[in-house]
């Protein structure tokens, strides 16, 4: 893949970076334009889900992206959250990933991400945004219900803008690197390693209703492969799974 080059920017509010960098894009924004705001009225994440983003506690960034490349579909979220994992472990703090978006400390999510991408009819990308959002210190007003026994920051102090520019510095760093290596999925180790819930006992929501399994692995594809009550196996490519 083509060399990364950032341009950063940055506000107070805004209802999801997301949704701004995504307009942008169909505008024609370049590759490599970032927006990192204070805060978010509307963050949003995977499968519709509210991404709570009060005014400067969290990390909410988004990147918009022009990949030359096909990629699996989930590629771009598990390369996202490997540079995540990797940022978090370079302050001392250990980390995991729970398929497929979502990073957890001592059992509660502390960043989750979203990436939305837009296809060429041939199957090439017109744009991907790739939206990361980390709890990185407490909110004061605690977090809400009902994610109040779900959710942590990462580091207990009060909010320290030198800590929240340092993380960002420490994320993009390392998602740049990963992306530049693109199509190979340099990754994928790393991803497959930091995985929690492998063997794990599992209920999957899908759109058609909900089914216990466990958890057996990924693919290359970054499925998760599951093995029901009933005997079958499938490689999950949507859907949610809670461990149990
Ligand atoms: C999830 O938990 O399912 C993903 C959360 C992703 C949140 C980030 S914050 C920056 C970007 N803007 C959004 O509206 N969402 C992503």
């Amino acid at each position: 893949m083509a060399t990364l080059s950032y341009k950063i920017h940055t506000v107070e509010s805004v209802k999801s970076t997301n949704s701004t960098v995504k307009a942008l894009a169909k505008d024609g924004a370049p590759e490599g334009y970032v927006l990192t705001a204070s805060m978010q009225t509307n963050g949003r994440g995977r499968l519709n889900r509210v991404f709570f983003s009060p005014k400067g506690t969290g990390l909410y960034v988004s990147i918009l992206l022009r990949p030359e490349c096909r990629l699996a579909p989930y590629a771009l979220t598990c390369m996202s959250a490997v540079a995540l994992a990797d940022t978090v472990r370079t302050f001392g703090i250990d980390c995991g990933i729970k398929w497929v978006n979502d990073l957890y400390v001592d059992n509660r999510k502390t960043a989750g991400i979203l990436v939305e991408s837009a296809l060429n009819q041939d199957g090439s990308f017109l744009y991907a945004v790739v939206g990361i959002g980390v709890n990185l210190f407490p909110p004061e007003e605690g977090f809400p219900e009902p994610i109040a026994n779900k959710a942590a920051a990462l580091f207990s102090c009060a909010p320290d803008e030198e800590v929240r520019k340092l993380f960002l510095k420490r994320l993009l760093l390392r998602f740049k690197r990963y992306y530049e290596q693109l199509p190979d999925i340099t990754f994928f180790d790393a991803y497959r390693d930091r995985l929690i819930g492998i063997g794990s006992r599992v209920l999957v929501s899908e759109p058609d209703g909900m089914r216990y399994g466990t958890s057996i692995g990924i693919d290359r594809d970054f499925q998760l492969l599951v093995r029901f009550d009933d005997g079958t196996e499938a490689a999950l490519d949507r859907g949610d799974v809670t461990l149990l």
